[in-house]
């Protein structure tokens, strides 16, 4: 691989600092305050996997109820999930809250500035510790998310697949190899800013490219098919039964369980439903009116796509044996305290405008 030269930063950074997108993660162009290492630690976590115009109400609400490391620290999981509700893999929210009990409770409140440290925290991977280390602390890290890949696997016509152990390792050392002695942090977000607005997959806009020369694929006339692009696995079809159970003007909800998909989060009644079929063989935790039909949703996450056909039902005897945990009947009203699967919360809106 050759160098891009000694004009590669320069262009990049330059340009990086005309066009650059005013974030509220990111210090305004006119101010050279240092950021604040909690709302970089924040925001990498909210963009892993997500897009920047939703992570932003997101960023916005959770730093309103969380102003401080030790505030999220010492909150209730639940309002931690609620603030998360609709970002999806709520993983990343238990683990960035588990990162802030460290850095509280066994860091004296200090977020490490070495990668190395930073890897220890729970939820920190290679990429986060590098943005992090790079953007909050200018330290001569690099990143390696999928816009920077896309960006480096161009520049230096990377034929192979870039999920490809070996070549993901080669991207990595890449990256490192091209980093700049200062301005690190802006470095790397000008190689993400690159490929979220110019570098993108499809239809790159070399033209407006700010280092369109230093681009092996372009000289190549292969920008439009590097990277290789990713072989499309058809995911599995899960099959779910929901119950809306009412009582009076309450409704049934359940927690799911402390691990695995929605981990302690709350829904209406479901029941997995394998192999589909229409008829109710099901055991509800109460006695019921037979079910009526309300809706279908269907819910696609990375790994498998959801089918969840949604009933409604009343409940027929007295209501007592559930009101334990973790099963409640709460309100329409009430139910926006509770943190819920985005299908959930669908069939909630569904259930308000059928009244
Ligand atoms: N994606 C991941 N990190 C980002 C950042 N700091 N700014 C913009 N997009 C990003």
């Amino acid at each position: 691989m050759r160098s891009p030269g000694p004009t590669f930063t320069p262009r990049l950074l330059r340009w990086y600092d005309k066009n650059r997108r005013e974030l509220p993660w990111r210090r305004p162009a006119a101010s050279d305050a240092p950021l604040d290492p909690y709302h970089v630690l924040l925001s990498e976590t909210m963009l892993q996997q997500t897009q920047v115009v939703t992570v932003i109400p997101y960023f916005h609400r959770f730093l309103e109820r969380f102003p401080t490391l030790n505030a999220l620290a010492d909150a209730p999981r639940q309002d931690v999930l609620r603030l998360w509700q609709g970002l999806g893999y709520y993983s990343r929210a238990r683990n960035l809250q588990a990162a802030a009990q460290m850095i509280v409770r066994e860091l004296n409140g200090q977020i490490p500035t070495s990668v190395d440290e930073l890897l220890k925290l729970p939820g920190v991977g290679r990429y986060t510790a590098g943005a992090i280390a790079s953007i909050a602390f200018d330290r001569r890290a690099p990143i390696l998310d999928g816009n920077v890949q896309r960006v480096l696997c161009r520049l230096d016509c990377v034929k192979d697949d870039p999920r490809n152990r070996e070549i993901n390792q080669r991207l990595w050392q890449r990256a490192g190899e091209i980093l700049p002695s200062k301005r690190i942090g802006d470095f790397n977000s000008a190689l993400m800013e690159l490929g979220a607005t110019i570098c993108t997959p499809r239809n790159p806009q070399c033209l407006r490219c700010p280092v369109h020369k230093h681009c092996e694929a372009l000289a190549a006339e292969m920008q439009e098919i590097i990277p290789l692009a990713k072989k499309a696995v058809p995911t599995p079809l899960v099959h779910r039964q929901t119950f809306c159970i009412r009582h009076g003007n309450r409704w049934l909800i359940e927690q799911r369980p402390a691990s695995g998909r929605w981990a302690a989060m709350w829904q209406f009644v479901t029941l997995a439903c394998e192999p589909p079929t229409s008829e109710n063989a099901v055991r509800l935790p109460v006695e019921t009116s037979p079910p009526q039909p309300l809706l279908r949703i269907s819910h696609t996450l990375t790994h498998r796509r959801y089918r969840f056909e949604v009933f409604t039902c009343d409940a027929v005897n007295d209501y007592s044996p559930v009101d334990v945990n973790p099963r409640r009947w709460m309100t329409l009203r009430n139910l926006h305290k509770f943190p819920l699967p985005k299908p959930h919360v669908k069939i909630a809106d569904a259930l308000r405008q059928r009244r």
